[in-house]
């Protein structure tokens, strides 16, 4: 099988951090078709052979076990060319699809990791220059728009001039093998879907913690904030995952209709739910790992008075027969103590405590599932301990920990999400991706966050870099008597 993958953005960030290492990793693999050219699509004026030794060069920042040695980079080189494009130029186009009538390849991949104001552009010029044929697959890279409106202008322009077959919406987050995990653990073991219910379950949280700050993307972070960049796509796509009913089968959009179904059950917001349930902070000046570290509105790119959020918590709730009443907590920030995402289901206590536990009173089961840094479970059960000063038994039951390491076990090394996405779409596999209905109902349900906040003068909540956020997140999950993981 033959495909181009013609990558606009092909100077960008996401294109030698992720996209180019995920096309070398799938290269080494041997997983990428021989018969495949990459072209980078950008404003500089450069030959093929500048842009190869710029995208040599960035590797030299890739960790080490995956940086190409200078033989693998030569042959991976050969795939790499460049082609300088002015994105809102036709006769640019012109010139792109006369590259790639040099040959015809089985699949066109159209990768957009460009600014998402490019979108509709690129896609219109595209179908002009007759770039659309049945070949062709658009990958387009998140935040889709930055509200309801905005994103359903681009899914209408994109939809136009492509079939829903041909459109890759991405979020990493679905290609991560630990996701990938979750939906094992659901749907290829019976072992907890009697227990998955409002029966058995007191509250799930949802953490996506980061240590990085905006690093470079300082001015697009800037008009972006957590809320657009996490919650909207990543966060909500993990609440998907956890709180979906089983699919008729493993095709696309048997997935993706009960995800909607989800999406659609979350409780709309109230003013109440809005003043009490939601949660945006912004950090301030901190240290991570020891070392200092400034405060957001110092970053480079950041308006000095910014109000843009980099911490958000808030609690939802999933109003169908399986859910209703159990809270789902989500938080996610950069700035803060730890890198670590993770899942935590807490179960309900037994009904009659016929043992005395150390905790406060009778303590429910928890079932961790951890995304990264490691991928695994935890199962905390309760255990009889032994009182050691006088060799009895006690009455007192201690926590133990039942843990499962998928990196051990599966080796550190498994296919990447980018890696994983980019084969999938080359093989035409929708699985991953996000449906446009997904994407509107995610945003129709964020978008009365953003209106509050507009008007909202007090402006996010100040946090320490290097803390867990602002303590309003923890006041606002211990009103249900819940705590975050690390404070319990
Ligand atoms: C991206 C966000 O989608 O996900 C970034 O735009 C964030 O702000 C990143 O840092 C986190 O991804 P990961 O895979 O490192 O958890």
């Amino acid at each position: 099988m033959s495909f181009d993958l013609i990558l606009f953005g092909g100077t960008g960030d996401l294109a030698w951090r992720k996209i180019m290492p995920a096309l070398f990793q799938a290269f080494r693999h041997g997983s990428l078709p021989a018969n495949g050219r990459i072209v980078g699509v950008a404003r500089d004026d450069l030959s093929d052979a500048q842009y190869r030794a710029l995208i040599k060069s960035r590797f030299d920042s890739v960790e080490l076990a995956k940086r190409p040695s200078e033989e693998e980079f030569s042959r991976f080189a050969q795939m790499l060319g460049y082609l300088r494009m002015d994105l809102s130029s036709p006769a640019d186009y012109a010139r792109l699809a006369e590259r790639l009538r040099q040959r015809s390849a089985d699949v066109v991949v159209m990768y957009l990791a460009t600014a998402p104001g490019l979108f509709t552009t690129v896609c219109e010029q595209i179908a002009i220059a007759g770039l659309n044929g049945a070949q062709t697959r658009v990958v387009l890279e998140k935040p889709l728009g930055h509200d309801l409106a905005s994103n359903r202008a681009i899914n209408e322009t994109v939809r136009s001039v492509l079939s829903e077959k041909q459109i890759f919406r991405i979020d990493h987050y679905l290609g991560k093998p630990s996701v990938q995990n979750l939906f094992a653990l659901r749907f290829g073991n019976a072992f907890f879907e009697p227990l998955w219910r409002r029966e058995h379950i007191a509250n799930i949280q949802i953490t996506i913690s980061e240590e990085l700050g905006v690093e470079k993307r300082g001015a697009f972070y800037d008009t972006t904030g957590a809320l657009r960049d996490m919650v909207q796509n990543h966060a909500l796509q993990l609440l998907c995952a956890v709180g979906m009913e089983p699919p008729i089968n493993s095709h696309a959009d048997a997935i993706r209709d009960e995800k909607l179904k989800v999406l659609r059950s979350l409780k709309p917001w109230t003013a109440e739910t809005l003043s009490q349930h939601v949660i945006r902070g912004q950090y301030a000046a901190g240290s991570i790992d020891g070392e200092a570290v400034p405060a957001y509105r110092s970053e480079a790119g950041v308006n000095p008075e910014s109000q843009t959020e980099t911490f958000v918590a808030l609690r939802t709730e999933i109003a169908n027969w399986r859910w209703a009443g159990v809270p789902f907590y989500i938080r996610t920030g950069k700035r803060l103590a730890d890198r670590d995402a993770h899942i935590e289901v807490n179960f309900r206590p037994t009904p009659h405590a016929i043992f005395q536990s150390p905790q406060s009173g009778n303590v429910g089961n928890r079932l961790v599932i951890n995304l990264q840094p490691r991928d695994g479970l935890e199962l905390h059960l309760l255990a009889q301990g032994a009182d050691k000063r006088h060799g009895r038994a006690t009455q007192y039951l201690e926590p133990v920990q039942l843990d499962l390491d998928f990196d051990k076990r599966f080796g550190a090394e498994r296919v990447g999400a980018y890696e994983r996405l980019l084969l999938d779409v080359i093989d035409g596999r929708l699985n991953l991706f996000v449906r446009s209905d997904e994407q509107e109902e995610a945003w129709r349900w964020v978008e009365p966050i953003l209106d509050r906040w507009r008007h909202d003068t007090a402006g996010p909540r100040h946090y320490a870099a290097g803390t867990w956020g602002p303590s309003a997140a923890s006041a606002m999950i211990a009103r249900d008597g819940y705590c975050w993981s690390e404070e319990c």
